[in-house]
């Protein structure tokens, strides 16, 4: 006997695909999503993605192994796509026989579906517009998701509210759609269940977990903040365009913006191409992302947090989050 009948009923298609017991993804965060936080979130029911991020093939599968040693239960794997050896991390994961591999971060190379499909995962994607969506579903993608502006991390210009009512009724039908970005509480869930979702990813909700290895100051940074504190990244330079970043406001947003300036000016001096320019910004993020979760330097580095994050008050232990979602969720539905 479920607990929460109306949720699950409306979660099993993305149950059943990630064979997981609810249909919650706990979204990649490079640098959090490791093995402590992936595998107490598939053990408590939800669906584990390790983010990869800039780890070498060996990294990668020494945290595979180790995630398999902490549980059973089934895991994905969060590649980027313009990782250079993208396709020794897609090897890596076929040899584990990691099941669902996310392709994140730009439109999956070629070959690189096929090469997934061959190693026996499931791949996912991400597609800010629908006409990509529906290209990347031809060419065997088998589920998707979209991810709203709210969210922490990269961003799109669009919100998740909006693509949720672009996608979600011409895809939902035939395809796993599940949605990101600001969902905070379990009857934002419910609606987008409603809508055709096959069921959702959160990021910054499980960020602060108990579970979770980011430093003790960082959560208290996600735990004092409030939606408003959240902004995008703003780009400087016209030629540069940078994907904009959703982070807590700090002196790390302004060192982006002289970072900007900084390869804006190499640029100018035809010191560097502009692939190797955008590169070094995506570099610049990395880095600072874990100068803030790892060494704790909230001032200096990067505090990505989506606007749910003033819906983060305190540290929990994954399974008390996953239970308190999925029983908002059922509450509003049962309200209906
Ligand atoms: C600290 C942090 C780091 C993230 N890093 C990544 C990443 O490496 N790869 C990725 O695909 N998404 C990344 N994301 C996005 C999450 O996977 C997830 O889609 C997003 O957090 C969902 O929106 P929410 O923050 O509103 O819950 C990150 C998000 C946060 C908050």
């Amino acid at each position: 006997m479920k607990r929460f009948p109306k949720t699950s009923h409306l979660m099993a298609r993305g149950a059943a695909f990630l064979g997981s017991e609810h249909a919650i993804l706990c979204g990649a965060m490079s640098w959090v999503s490791e093995r402590n936080l992936v595998s107490a979130i598939s053990n408590a029911g939800g669906f584990g993605v390790i983010a990869c991020g800039a780890m070498t093939p060996e990294l990668l599968d020494k945290e595979i192994a180790a995630t398999k040693a902490l549980t059973t239960k089934p895991f994905g794997v969060n590649l980027i796509t313009m990782h250079p050896d993208l396709f020794e991390l897609i090897a890596v994961c076929g040899r584990h026989g990691v099941g669902h591999v996310a392709l994140a971060g730009g439109i999956p190379p070629k070959g690189s579906v096929e090469a997934l499909k061959d190693a026996g995962a499931k791949v996912i994607v991400f597609a800010p517009t629908l006409a990509l969506a529906k290209k990347l579903l031809r060419g065997g993608a088998d589920a998707l998701v979209i991810e709203g502006m709210e969210a922490g991390g990269h961003i799109g210009p669009v919100s998740t509210s909006v693509l949720a009512q672009e996608f979600l009724p011409a895809l939902a039908d035939e395809h796993l759609v599940f949605v990101a970005g600001g969902i905070g509480r379990g009857e934002a869930i419910a609606g987008y269940l409603e809508m055709g979702a096959a069921g959702v990813q959160l990021g910054t909700r499980f960020a602060c977990a108990t579970e979770s290895i980011a430093h003790p100051a960082f959560k208290k940074a996600f735990f004092r903040a409030g939606a408003r504190d959240a902004v995008a990244s703003v780009q400087i330079d016209p030629r540069l365009p940078v994907i904009p970043v959703r982070a807590l406001k700090n002196k790390g947003g302004e060192l982006f913006n002289a970072k900007q300036r900084e390869v804006a000016n190499t640029l100018d001096e035809g010191g560097v191409e502009m692939l190797e320019a955008q590169l070094q910004i995506e570099h610049y993020w990395a880095g600072a992302l874990r100068r803030a979760v790892i060494d704790g330097d909230v001032e200096h580095g990067s505090l990505m947090a989506g606007q749910s994050v003033g819906m983060v008050t305190k540290e929990e232990p994954v399974a008390a989050i996953i239970a308190e979602l999925m029983a908002e969720s059922e509450a509003a539905l049962s309200r209906r």
